[in-house]
């Protein structure tokens, strides 16, 4: 008995801390397969992706290339994420239409409202094209050399791909490399909002709550794909008609119990697992503190002004969310990767590593790779440092000093001749005019104050009162005219005058001396990875994540933050009620959902004990990307909406540890829930498929 026990513990065990890892969809079949089956679920890898028959995979878009989302209708209804919907959203919001304070919902088809620019991208079928993309590369080359033999076998590969012409189509590296992947892709252009739930739900407990359990936010929007009468992709067409899918995913009702099998299907975004340790030394103490110190005084000014006033409390939402989000990321990240000893487990690894060479008798071919990581890292920090701390001002935080930028690039392409510089300016008007549809110059000014010091010891605060950049007409006037007209007038700003030399020192110096190391790196990177697999072959590697299809799979499981605390996987409407702070911008609860909670009026949606289920946790590996995943079933079935992880688990990125790691989840019947009983859209509902796996 007590072996037994023993046995049953170690395979759990075993199981357990296996996971990890955001695996290639068509490559499924054998551990991936075995392994998901051993943790419950029924699906074969066939069931997932299949290039003869529809499959999961079918129900699954690249959502605007950043998030994910679901087809879950015969009429091509589609789900993500509130925050990735937020853009769309927000666009179409004013004073008077109010959508992120109140909601919207299409009653109609002729309600749903069409967004230029957005699009859902589908992957019609992946092929490993290794062999093909890697011919004639040779471990001699230089990383130039090899780079131009792969574009060579690249336009190769793609001359002879079969595909139909509205088809699209990528190859992607990876294992840095080491392996390439073809994609035919079909893309969606006429993708037109349904319904979105108010901020108080769609983003309730907002940045206080954000990267954090316990957590009750209904973070879900619904869009809807049109195609052509042909149900094929077209622009935006009033004569275009709902999309019939390959395959939509049916919503189980049953929810879920800790233990219970989840797989996360979607498009991850960046991981780098293989990092050195000396890289990650860097990245936690020396790069992530300086980015959150800029994000940090550039928020200090926005949150400010957003409470003080309702026109840029709109104007600044989307913004401020995309700053937040990081700057909290990082911070927990630092943590995550301290609390789990993810430098001295990597350096063991590493001497592990190099232990194994000497055995092999491989030190010739590949003993080199760790001490010139030590070294070129350190040659990389200082410009590493300075490199990401210019883009956060002149990208991430301070406007003004990004359309400094932009005319400085207007004024450098002036070098190749006339037609470029037209080019060039177009783009130029329309990034300004970009910029200024959202634009308070006293915001703006706050964070120039207060981020500028942390990258020019001497800034000049008066620019503000002097500059033409900072109203929309004056600016587009500086744009106006022959290139060395434009130039002229561009040198006699006095914004373009302050911020032109720290530019030109970027381009001349940080930019380009950070490119050369960190090409070495990336070249050191790749014969990294290789070793790795060729020297230690029984560990187990999945590719980092780099924005294509992935599976990753767990079970639905607490974690324990801290000693003594355990956080249970589910939360319930009830802590969305204990939360509540009346007419806090962060905590408030809409009177319709109070109402719904004072009556427990939860139809369906509620859970066997009568309860509603708002959030729940698994061990899916996601990244930034997966957000808008759906969280499927051992059937096929969805059963979440993937839309964050915890902070402690952040440094997933970096680190996956299995005993923090944990994603955070929507449960479909809140979602169902708030379309159906708080939104009365109940005609979405019944265009839907829902299912009693359980019974
Ligand atoms: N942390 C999540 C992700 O990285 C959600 C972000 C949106 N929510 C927010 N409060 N900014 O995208
Ligand atoms: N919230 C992230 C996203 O937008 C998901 C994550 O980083 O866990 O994709």
């Amino acid at each position: 008995m007590r072996v037994l026990k023993f046995i049953v513990f170690f395979i759990v065990f075993q199981v357990s801390a296996q996971q990890g890892g955001m695996w290639i969809p068509s490559l499924l079949e054998g551990m991936n397969e075995d392994e998901m089956q051993n943790l419950g679920s029924n699906l074969t890898a066939k069931d997932i992706y299949d290039v003869n028959n529809s499959s999961l995979k079918d129900a699954i878009g690249h959502f605007n290339g950043g998030c994910t989302s679901e087809v879950i209708s015969p009429k091509g209804l589609l789900l993500t994420n509130h925050h990735c919907g937020f853009s769309q959203i927000q666009s179409h919001s004013s004073l008077e239409n109010d959508y992120l304070k109140d909601g919207f919902w299409a009653m109609s088809l002729k309600d749903e409202i069409p967004n230029e620019g957005l699009f859902v991208e589908f992957i019609v079928r992946i092929e490993d094209v290794t062999e093909a993309m890697l011919k004639g590369v040779t471990d001699d080359m230089s990383a130039r050399e090899r780079q131009s033999q792969v574009d060579k076998n690249r336009n190769e590969v793609e001359k002879n791909v079969q595909k139909e012409d509205w088809q699209g189509l990528k190859i992607r590296p990876f294992y840095k490399g080491n392996q390439y992947f073809l994609f035919v892709t079909e893309r969606f252009d006429d993708v037109r909002l349904v319904g979105a739930p108010p901020t108080s739900i769609g983003k309730f407990g907002s940045d206080t709550d954000n990267w954090v359990w316990p957590r009750h936010t209904g973070d879900f929007s619904i869009f809807r794909i049109y195609a052509d009468k042909n149900n094929k992709p077209a622009k935006y067409s009033k004569d275009n008609v709902p999309y019939k899918p390959k395959h939509f995913l049916p919503i189980s009702l049953d929810g879920i119990e800790e233990g219970d099998f989840t797989m996360v299907f979607g498009f991850p975004g960046r991981t780098n697992e293989y990092l050195p340790a000396v890289a990650v030394e860097q990245i936690t103490q020396k790069v992530n503190p300086s980015k959150i110190a800029i994000r940090e005084a550039a928020l200090k000014v926005i949150d400010a002004n957003m409470k003080a006033d309702d026109q840029i409390r709109i104007q600044y939402a989307s913004k401020q969310a995309r700053i937040a989000n990081a700057w909290k990321k990082w911070i927990g990240e630092n943590q995550g990767i301290e609390k789990s000893d993810a430098i001295a487990i990597k350096r063991e690894f590493e001497a592990e590593f190099t232990k194994a060479l000497k055995a092999q008798g491989k030190e010739n071919q590949f003993g080199n790779i760790l001490p010139e990581f030590e070294r070129l890292y350190k040659e990389f920090e200082t410009v590493n440092i300075k490199r990401n701390s210019f883009l956060e001002v002149f990208f991430r935080t301070n406007e003004l000093m990004q359309m400094t930028f932009r005319a400085a690039q207007l004024e450098m392409s002036a070098q190749n001749g006339e037609d470029a510089f037209n080019k060039t300016r177009e783009s130029t008007i329309k990034r300004l005019k970009s910029i200024h549809k959202n634009y308070n110059v006293k915001v703006d000014r706050g964070v120039f104050k207060s981020v500028m010091p942390l990258y020019d010891s001497n800034p000049d605060y008066n620019i503000y009162d002097k500059t033409a950049f900072t109203n929309l007409d004056n600016a587009l006037k500086l744009l106006d005219g022959d290139p060395k007209t434009v130039i002229e007038k561009l040198n006699a700003d006095a914004a373009y005058r302050y911020a032109k030399p720290l530019i030109l020192e970027f381009y001349t110096k940080h930019e380009p001396e950070f490119q050369r190391l960190n090409t070495q790196i990336n070249a050191l990177q790749t014969q990294y990875m290789k070793a790795l697999m060729d020297v230690l072959p029984e560990e187990r590697y999945f590719p980092d994540a780099n924005s294509t299809l992935r599976v990753t799979y767990g079970k639905v499981n607490g974690y324990s933050p801290r000693d003594a605390i355990y956080y249970s996987p589910v939360t319930y409407l009830e802590g969305v009620m204990e939360k509540y702070v009346p007419d806090d911008y962060e905590f408030d609860v809409p009177e319709k959902l109070r109402d719904l909670y004072d009556a427990k009026d939860y139809g369906k949606y509620a859970d066997k004990k009568g309860k509603l289920p708002v959030c729940f946790l698994g061990t899916n590996h996601t990244t930034g990307g997966n957000s808008g995943s759906p969280a499927i079933d051992g059937e096929g079935n969805l059963i979440g909406l993937n839309f964050d992880r915890v902070w402690e688990g952040t440094m997933s990125d970096i680190y996956y540890d299995p005993e923090i790691c944990r994603n955070i989840m929507v449960d479909l019947r809140y979602v169902l829930f708030i379309i159906d009983k708080y939104a009365g859209a109940k005609h979405l509902i019944d265009e839907m498929k829902l299912v009693h796996p359980k019974k």
